[in-house]
C-alpha cells in the first residue's frame, strides 16, 4: 500500500489509504473504518470532514487563497463579471464569446416568472423578512416546473432547470423588496444585463425613468463574485445534503437559502450594519464592544469577524475593503458606520484575544458597508448573497448529481438512556 494511516484500536491496527488532492492537501479515507473495526469517527461541525471530491472551488484558509476552477479570485473580481462567473462555475470552464452569449441570452429569455407567483407573493404579510420569501417562493417553482423532481433528468433538462433558476431568482428576489415596502412590482427588462436589470426591477417606479449608474452595476458584479461559491460552507452542504436525497434544484437551493439566512453565515451581512448602528446609537465606543465580545458570559460576537477556514485573511474581505473605498468615494458618501467600522477592526487586529484566536474581518464586515452606499436595505442584504451563491449551489448540486453521490446521512454517539421501560401516567 502507498501512503496510508494505521489506527490502532483495542490492539488492533487498521490502515487506511491517504488521499491527495491537486493542490496536495491531504485526506485519510475512512470509508472502511466502521465495517472493519466498528469505530466510527466524531467530530461535530465537520471541522475536519471531508464530505466530498470536489473540482470546483479550492481555498486555502491560512494562505487566504480563493480559486474558482483553478482562477484566483482576485482575477475574477478584476476582469469578469457575474454571469461569466456563473458559468465558469457550473460548466467547469470559461466560457467562449459564443457560448456567453448562449447563456446569458437564454437567462434572459426565463427571467419572467409565472403570474400565479405573484399571488404567491401577496399572501406574505409586508413584514416578512424577505429570505423567508426567497426561500419559500424558490421551493415552489417546483409547483410551476413539476418535472424538475425527476431525479434522472437529462443533460438538457437540468440545464433548463438550472437557466430557469439563475433568471427568476433575481426577478422574485426583486418583487420581495418591493412586497415589504408596499410597491408595485417591476417586470424584468431584458435588454439590460443581469446586474443591471436587477437593479431596475428593485429600484425603479412606474411613474419614474430610472438611470442606472454604472459604478452600481460594477459594484453589484463584483460582490456577486466574491460570493459565488466557498466551497463546502453551511448552506452549501445543506443544498447537496438535501439534494442527495434526490430533491429536486429547486428545493435544494430553497433549503440553502434557508442555511444562509442564519446570523452565523450569511445573514452575518445584515448583522454587521444592525451591530455598528447599534454601537453608533450607544455613543460610537467600540472598545466597549470589544470587551463585550471578549467576555465569555456575554453572548455578543463581533459580527464580520471570524472565520471557520479562513485563519489569517480572507481575501475577499480585502477586495470588498477597496471596493467599498472606491464606491463611497464614486457616490460621493461620507458614512460614520464606516469610521466605527474602521476603528473596530484596528481595535480588533490589535487586541491579543482576537489576534490568538486568528479572527479578522470576514467578507461580511464590508459588503453591508457597500450594499447600504448603493441604497439596498438592510434586510435585504442576505438576499444579495443568496443571489451571488446561487450558481456555486448550482455548481455543487450538480457535480454531486454527476459524481452519483450517496445520500448523505451522518451517524452519531448516542448518549441518552439506554434501555428502560415504559411507565403508566398516574406511577409517574
Ligand atoms: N467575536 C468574538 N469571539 C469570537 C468570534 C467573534 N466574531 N468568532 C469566534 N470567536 C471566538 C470563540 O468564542 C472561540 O473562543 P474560545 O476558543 O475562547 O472558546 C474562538 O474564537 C473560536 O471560535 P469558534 O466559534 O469555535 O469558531 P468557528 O469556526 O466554529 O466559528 C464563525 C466561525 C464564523 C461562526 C465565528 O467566527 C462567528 O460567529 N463569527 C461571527 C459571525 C460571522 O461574521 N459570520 C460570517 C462568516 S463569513 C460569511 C460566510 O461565509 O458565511
Amino acid at each position: 500500500m502507498s501512503e496510508h494511516a494505521e489506527i490502532i484500536l483495542e490492539g488492533k491496527s487498521y490502515k487506511f489509504p491517504v488521499v491527495t488532492g491537486t493542490e496536495n492537501e491531504k485526506a485519510i479515507d475512512i470509508a472502511a473504518l466502521r465495517s472493519e473495526s466498528g469505530y466510527i469517527t466524531l467530530d461535530s461541525g465537520y471541522k475536519n470532514t471531508g464530505a466530498t471530491k470536489s473540482a470546483i472551488t479550492f481555498l486555502d484558509g491560512e494562505q487566504g487563497i480563493l480559486h474558482y476552477r483553478g482562477y484566483p479570485i482576485e482575477q475574477l473580481a478584476e476582469k469578469s463579471n457575474f454571469i461569466e462567473v456563473a458559468y465558469l462555475l457550473i460548466y467547469g470552464a470559461l466560457p467562449t464569446k459564443q457560448e456567453l452569449d448562449d447563456f446569458s441570452g437564454k437567462i434572459k429569455m426565463h427571467t419572467l416568472v409565472n403570474e400565479d407567483m405573484r399571488k404567491i407573493l401577496d399572501g406574505f404579510p409586508s413584514a416578512a423578512h424577505p429570505m423567508g420569501i426567497l426561500s419559500a417562493m424558490i421551493s415552489s417553482l417546483t409547483a410551476f416546473y413539476p418535472e424538475s423532481l425527476n431525479p434522472n433528468q437529462t443533460k438538457e433538462e437540468m440545464d433548463l432547470s438550472i437557466i430557469r433558476l439563475m433568471a427568476k431568482i433575481s426577478t422574485i428576489a426583486a418583487w420581495s423588496y418591493k412586497n415589504s415596502v408596499g410597491h408595485p412590482v417591476n417586470y424584468p427588462k431584458n435588454k439590460l444585463d443581469y446586474c443591471s436589470n436587477f437593479l431596475h426591477m428593485m429600484f425603479a417606479f412606474p411613474t419614474e425613468d430610472y438611470e442606472i449608474n454604472p459604478v452600481v452595476v460594477d459594484a453589484i458584479n463584483k460582490l456577486l463574485i466574491l460570493h459565488a461559491d466557498h466551497e463546502q460552507n453551511c448552506s452549501t452542504s445543506t443544498v447537496r445534503l438535501v439534494g442527495s436525497a434526490n430533491a429536486s434544484l429547486y428545493s435544494s437551493v430553497s433549503a440553502g437559502i434557508s442555511a444562509l439566512w442564519g446570523p452565523l453565515h450569511g445573514g452575518a451581512n445584515q448583522a454587521v450594519i444592525e451591530m455598528l448602528e447599534a454601537i453608533k446609537a450607544d455613543g460610537g465606543d467600540s472598545k466597549k464592544y470589544i470587551a463585550k465580545a471578549k467576555d465569555k458570559d456575554d453572548p455578543f460576537r463581533l459580527m464580520g469577524f471570524g472565520h471557520r477556514v479562513y485563519k489569517n485573511f480572507d481575501p475577499r474581505a480585502r477586495i470588498i475593503k477597496k471596493a467599498a473605498d472606491e464606491v463611497l468615494t464614486a457616490l460621493g458618501i461620507n458614512d460614520p458606520i464606516l469610521t466605527i467600522a474602521m476603528e473596530l477592526e484596528e481595535a480588533a487586529l490589535n487586541d491579543p484575544y482576537f489576534v490568538e484566536r486568528k479572527l479578522y474581518p470576514n467578507v461580511d464586515f464590508y459588503s453591508g458597508i457597500i450594499y447600504r452606499a448603493l441604497g439596498i436595505p438592510t434586510d435585504m442584504f442576505t438576499v444579495m448573497f443568496a443571489l451571488g451563491r446561487l450558481p456555486g449551489w448550482i455548481a455543487q448540486w450538480k457535480e454531486m448529481r454527476e459524481q452519483k453521490e450517496p445520500i448523505g446521512r451522518p451517524r452519531q454517539i448516542y448518549t441518552g438512556e439506554t434501555e428502560r421501560n415504559y411507565v403508566d401516567i398516574e406511577n409517574r
